[in-house]
């Protein structure tokens, strides 16, 4: 496991994208696997600051996100639908057919697990660029995790519910359950970039960098992966 120790969010946002743009420039027709929430954001404006400036093609670049809030509509302000396209499809050259979101309207595991297939159908994800729950949870594979699991339907646990209130106007609005690609699928990535900022999340780096393979810490399962590279500001390397 790489790990790059960064002072900020902006450090972490302009390390990211060049991860990231590096794939989208030199590949041929790079796959990439996204993720939501507020990590990512800065590393979606330097890409799409850079992407502008520099002129970076996205038309031959297919993306898949990790999850999606179940019964929410692409339309609806609060789904992942909504937010991929404000934070980053709709500032880039990408083909809409080309993004790929689990549909919030999928209701049983065997729909869900056709997204596995979606993925294998165009070669696997080159890299997959992950946020990091307080409690380990990556996508939202809730501890305890099972780490077979393919893209399912998976139940939001309460501290997820309560921290993902924070985009929401009172916390009764907030899904509890969403459609995730499983443990098995973000395994399957070819190259793996988890980003993780704050406090918060000091304790899930401690497990994940020094912690044993445990799906009562889903992250963990990371360390048999062999090509992840973390980015950790200082506070949530705090605890290592
Ligand atoms: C988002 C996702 C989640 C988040 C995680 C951290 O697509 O799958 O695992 O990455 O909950 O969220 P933030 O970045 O808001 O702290």
């Amino acid at each position: 496991m790489k790990i790059l120790k960064v002072k900020n969010e902006i450090e972490a946002g302009k390390l990211g994208s060049e991860i990231i743009l590096d794939l989208v420039i030199n590949k041929d027709k790079p796959v990439l696997g996204l993720a939501t929430g507020s990590t990512p954001i800065s590393t979606y404006n330097q890409i799409i600051e850079r992407t502008n400036s520099e002129k970076i093609d996205w038309t031959n670049v297919t993306t898949f996100n990790l999850d999606e809030y179940k019964g929410l509509k692409p339309t609806d302000d609060q789904s992942y639908d909504f937010f991929m396209r404000k934070q980053l499809f709709d500032h880039i050259n990408i083909k809409k057919e080309n993004t790929n979101i689990p549909s919030g309207s999928i209701s049983t595991n065997e729909e869900a697990n056709k997204y596995d297939e979606l993925i294998a159908a165009k070669g696997g994800i080159d890299l997959q660029l992950l946020g990091l729950g307080t409690n380990g949870h990556v996508g939202f594979n809730e501890p305890p995790a099972d780490f077979n699991s393919l893209t399912s339907i998976v139940n939001l646990v309460e501290s997820t519910i309560e921290s993902n209130a924070r985009f929401f106007a009172k916390k009764e609005d907030v899904p509890t359950q969403a459609i995730s690609m499983g443990m098995k699928s973000i395994m399957s990535a070819k190259k793996i970039l988890l980003i993780a900022l704050g406090e918060s999340k000091a304790d899930a780096i401690a497990q994940l960098v020094n912690g044993k393979v445990d799906p009562s810490w889903p992250c963990t399962l990371l360390q048999n992966h062999k090509d992840v590279t973390i980015i950790i500001d200082e506070k949530a390397a705090s605890k290592l």
